[in-house]
């Protein structure tokens, strides 16, 4: 890196007046000259001197990509160079690579063909830049780049089983994931509603549980979450045939992209359980989701399937899901119980995590790596497995701190949350997520240890399908949201700018409709909660509040000052701005240190039935003069509409005239279970 960085950096400080040159993710070193290549007759030539496969494919590549590339076999005549430079100390890492574009033409240096390819990637986004917009001229601006990636892992994940998505869409997606050199594509095949890979020594389980009566999973959900037949009136859903999946695996393979394929196990497994209810510790299909642990059947099966993905996917990394296991099952089922006292295990947690590092053990004797979501930390977790941190970026610091591998995609990699207003925005999983938020994302959490800051293999979007039907709506999720992925796991964080970002994703936009890409229209975006944009001014803005019930740790807010600080809380409970009451009342008492006149009193709580929020079945404002007699100022009882999926705010005002020291806010819960209140302020005017 050094030979060629030096002079570079002696030259940023005129940076600042050469063109912009729009990069997604952005190179670690550019620099922009004045001027341009423009190939002669609107044609270049191109030659590599990589041999056989490496060669044929990335030829085939260029051929097929809209640069007026013509191959050449003689570098001496080429005006695009594509060469492997093994020496180079700078280029050591396989996805590294160096640029320079002249007024004669380019050369690509890397040691390894992905670095190749990446710069092939680059030359193509910097395609036309140095041409007058809309002219479809193909001159390239002025540069010289040295880039490599921050992080050996960035991701797309899509769940193929809530929804259907075929192998057209998969491979339209993954070429424009290698535009945004994004190396993994974590394919989530099975799940509760479907199994989508065929297993030829378990015919039965696409035979039988690949389709369904409803084509809307919450329909599936509604209507007891059967299967049916592909031959059934109306069915759907799909599988992918181990040809297509050796066809993905090529096809991924060609632009740089590794197939890491999850198949989730012991939860996650009803569709698994349809085909082999034998497998369920009661013996009978569609009652639960998780395999029997205590069923030596049950590690058979899993290995069986798991010797057919490894035959398929060539990927180090298979995926084992691990996540959300109802594990109360297994300590109600009689061979779990018999297994966990002959293996001496403490708790359910232990028995999971039995089971997983036997998957574990298996794998390595295959020369392959575990990797699951992070609940199969629980329990223990073998010192060789990689976490996949999904709740949070606790599970990530507490995983790399131990000493795992970690890959991260806590929320802000939730790519099924809503990206805009979510009360206008087609139906997501019920959050809110714009790209402010993904690329805000760290892929190293903060509080991490230096040390420890290696175990972070990298970031990935998630783009579960639970309320995602639809190509157009699936694409619309993932655009512009997994550039800021990208970036994330591409570019170091003192290379990250957010203006800049926003501003090549709204061209980047463009370039994705015009590709026939459904992109979120970015331009149009309405931004946060109105009341979240700007602060509040109020006399309560600086008092801490009593708090009858204390807020649950989970959702502490900022503290106990959360409700007086002045900012509404945005669209997303988990940003700071919200306290959360779980199985609770909220009731807060504000001092105003002494009797004072006030004239309003607000506060505004949230309903997001997915996440068991609800709103409040009371919301009372009582007040008082001496701390011990309250009056009541208004009192709004309602019916909670448990039903509605919609994402609700609601304020509740008194407005009025009267004199008061204490103000108190009660919101009653809405009753249920497990419910939540949120609130963001307590406003007195
Ligand atoms: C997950 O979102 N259940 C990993």
């Amino acid at each position: 890196m050094k030979r060629f960085l030096l002079p570079l950096l002696a030259l940023l400080p005129f940076l600042a007046a050469a063109q912009e040159l729009r990069l997604i993710p952005y190179p670690l070193y550019l620099q922009a000259d004045e001027g341009m290549y423009a190939p002669e007759g609107g044609v270049a030539t191109v030659y590599t001197d990589l041999r056989g496969d490496d060669r044929r494919q990335l030829l085939d590549y260029i051929a097929s990509s809209p640069l007026p590339l013509k191959a050449v076999k003689k570098q001496a005549k080429a005006h695009v160079r594509l060469l492997l430079d093994e020496l180079d100390p700078s280029l050591q890492q396989p996805e590294a690579y160096r640029l320079e574009i002249t007024p004669q033409g380019a050369d690509a240096y890397a040691c390894h063909p992905q670095g190749l390819f990446y710069a092939f990637q680059t030359l193509m986004q910097l395609d036309g830049q140095a041409a007058p917009a809309g002219t479809g001229d193909h001159s390239l601006p002025l540069v010289k780049i040295f880039d490599e990636p921050a992080h050996q892992w960035r991701g797309w994940h899509m769940d193929v089983s809530r929804h259907f998505f075929g192998k057209e869409f998969l491979t339209k997606q993954l070429r424009m994931m290698a535009r945004y050199k994004l190396n993994r594509f974590h394919w989530h095949l099975t799940d509760d509603s479907g199994w989508r890979l065929e297993i030829k020594r378990y015919p039965q389980l696409t035979d039988s549980t690949a389709y369904r009566p409803q084509a809307l999973w919450e329909e599936w959900g509604d209507q007891g979450a059967r299967f049916c037949s592909a031959k059934a009136p109306g069915a759907y859903g799909g599988y992918f045939t181990q040809r297509d999946v050796r066809e993905i695996v090529d096809y991924a393979q060609c632009l740089g992209i590794t197939v890491v394929p999850e198949i989730d196990v012991p939860g996650h497994s009803r569709a698994a359980l349809a085909a082999f209810p034998a497998l369920a510790c009661t013996g009978r299909a569609y009652e639960n989701s998780e395999l029997c642990l205590g069923n030596d059947e049950t590690f058979t099966f899993v290995t069986n399937v798991l010797t057919e993905v490894l035959d398929l996917f060539p990927s180090e990394y298979i995926h084992i899901g691990g996540d959300e296991a109802d594990r109360s099952h297994w300590a109600r089922c009689p061979k779990c119980q018999a297994l966990m006292q002959r293996e001496g295990l403490a708790d359910v947690k232990e028995l999971q995590s039995w089971f997983t590092r036997r998957l574990e053990d298996w794998l390595t004797q295959r020369g392959r790596k575990l990797l699951g979501w992070d609940e199969i930390m629980e329990g223990g977790l073998s010192p060789r497995a990689t976490v996949m941190s999904w709740r949070g970026e606790r599970s990530a610091v507490e995983a790399a701190t131990d000493g795992h591998d970690v890959v991260m995609t806590p929320w802000q990699c939730y790519l099924d949350n809503a990206q805009d207003d979510p009360t206008t925005e087609p139906r997501g999983v019920g959050g809110y997520v714009p790209l402010r938020l993904t690329y805000a994302l760290d892929a190293v959490p903060v509080g991490l240890d230096a040390a420890a800051a290696p175990h972070i293999l990298g970031v990935q979007g998630n783009l579960w399908t639970e309320r995602i039907a639809t190509e157009a709506h699936a694409e619309y999720m993932l655009y512009p949201r997994i550039c800021a992925v990208a970036e994330n796991g591409w570019t170091v964080p003192e290379r990250k700018s957010w203006e800049r970002f926003h501003r090549f994703a709204l061209d980047e936009v463009d370039y994705l409709h015009a590709q026939g890409y459904n992109a979120f229209n970015l331009a149009a975006e309405k931004g946060d909660r109105p009341e979240a944009q700007q602060p509040v001014r109020h006399l309560a803005v600086g008092r801490t509040p009593a708090y009858t019930h204390a807020p649950s740790p989970k959702y502490p807010g900022r503290g106990p000052a959360t409700l007086t600080d002045g900012e509404r809380g945005s669209y997303n409970y988990q940003e700071g701005q919200w306290l959360g009451f779980e199985n609770q009342d909220c009731e807060v008492t504000l001092d105003l240190d002494s009797v004072q006149p006030i004239a309003y009193v607000a506060a505004s709580f949230m309903q997001r039935a997915d996440q068991w929020i609800w709103l409040p079945s009371e919301v009372q404002i009582s007040v008082s003069d001496d701390g011990q007699d309250y009056r009541i100022l208004s009192r709004e009882p309602q019916e909670v509409d448990f039903d509605n999926p919609a994402i609700i705010f609601r304020t509740y005002t008194w407005e009025g005239a009267t004199r008061v020291r204490y103000v108190r806010l009660t919101a009653k819960a809405s009753g249920r279970p497990g419910g939540w209140l949120f609130t963001d302020e307590i406003i007195i005017k």
